[in-house]
Order: structure tokens, then sequence, then C-alpha cells
């Protein structure tokens, strides 16, 4: 099941007319991640399996900086489990401000956390940014990965760099494995 496709990026026009700024959208995102790191997620698959799966907040911190700094157009995240990732992940894109910003999260088991990544990622009010195909990785990549970062090279005419780095982690390439000497 998908939740929601991959769209056009009506998010930031439905953002300002529901919040007036991102900003107000970046502090909702900012509240969401403080709770879920000291509450964490309503539901658990078992005790402890929030700590054990989730990136830590400071790595989290670490991740949403690189983006900022990279600024990307789209990001695909491989994981979503109860959300902490990628509610980083859409805290840079949103406070980055670009119009061409999406975040694809390939999450085949997301049933197994009862939704609670997803129910995350639209209670900070990211449904507009972020879709979830539940799908194993390994099928949903070589199938649309080209077209998700593709259609909008051609709408930029710009290289979804970062997101061609990510992809690069989890794609076969000619190249060898990453980070090997070499790689862009
Ligand atoms: C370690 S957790 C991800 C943690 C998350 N990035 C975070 O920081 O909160 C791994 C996630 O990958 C998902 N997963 C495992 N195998 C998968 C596959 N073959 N395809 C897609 N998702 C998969 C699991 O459902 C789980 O949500």
């Amino acid at each position: 099941m998908t939740y929601a496709d991959p769209g056009e990026p009506e998010w930031r026009r439905a953002v300002l007319r529901c919040m007036g700024s991102e900003q107000a959208l970046v502090r909702k995102i900012q509240e969401a991640r403080r709770r879920l790191a000291t509450d964490g997620p309503p539901h658990v698959r078992s005790d402890g399996d929030f700590a054990r799966v989730s990136l830590p907040v400071e790595d989290s911190d670490v991740l949403r900086d690189v983006l900022l700094a990279e600024n990307p157009g789209t990001v695909i995240e491989i994981g979503l489990a109860y959300g902490s990732s990628a509610l980083a992940i859409a805290e840079a894109l949103v406070a980055a401000g670009s119009d061409e910003a999406r975040h694809v999260i390939v999450d085949a088991y997301q049933n197994r956390f009862h939704g609670s990544g997803w129910a995350a990622i639209t209670g900070a009010g990211l449904a507009g940014l972020c879709s979830l195909v539940e799908e194993r990785s390994h099928i949903a990549l070589p199938r649309s990965a080209g077209r998700w970062l593709g259609r909008r090279r051609r709408v930029r005419g710009r290289k979804p760099y970062l997101s061609q780095r990510i992809c690069r982690l989890v794609l076969p390439t000619r190249a060898g494995p990453p980070g090997r000497a070499g790689d862009p």
C-alpha cells in the first residue's frame, strides 16, 4: 500500500496558506522531533525498540545540517520506522525553502511500527512534502528512483546531487560500492 503518491511540490503553497510561513512549519517539526525524542512514539513493537532502531537525536541533527548545506531537491529515504530521521530530513528541506523539495520515504514494514512513523510525519504537517511508499526498497528503487529523481532534473535542469549520492548507497553501480576512492 502507498499512503501517498510522490506528487508535485504543492506543499509550500499549502504551508503558506495554512501556517503563514515556512518558519512556523520548521518550529512545528522541531517540536515534533523534541516530543518524539522525549516521550517516544505512541506505539512500539516491543520495549526498548524505539531507542534500538531510531537514529539518535545528535546524529539526526548532523543529518539535518548536512542536508541544509547540500540543499537537495529530492531526498529518498529507506526506512521510516518511528520517524526520527525522516523528521530531521524534513526539517532541513523545509528550512532550506526550495520549491523543488520532496521527501520520498520507502518502508516496506511501516505496519509493523503501527504506522507511528507516518503518523509523526502527518502530525508535523508534512503530508504534502513527504510520501510513503510501502514496498521493499530493492523493488521500489530500481523501478521508481529514476523517475523520482529524473523528473525533477528535467524540471529544474539541475543535478539532484545528494539524492544521487544517497541512491548510490543502495543501488548497484558500475563504480562499485560507495565510499571508494574516486567517487564524486
Ligand atoms: C533501523 S529502522 C530505520 C530507522 C529510521 N531511519 C529512524 O532513524 O528512525 C529500519 C527501517 O527499514 C525498514 N525496512 C527494512 N527492510 C526494508 C526493505 N527491504 N525495504 C524497505 N524498508 C525496509 C523497516 O521497516 C524499518 O522501518
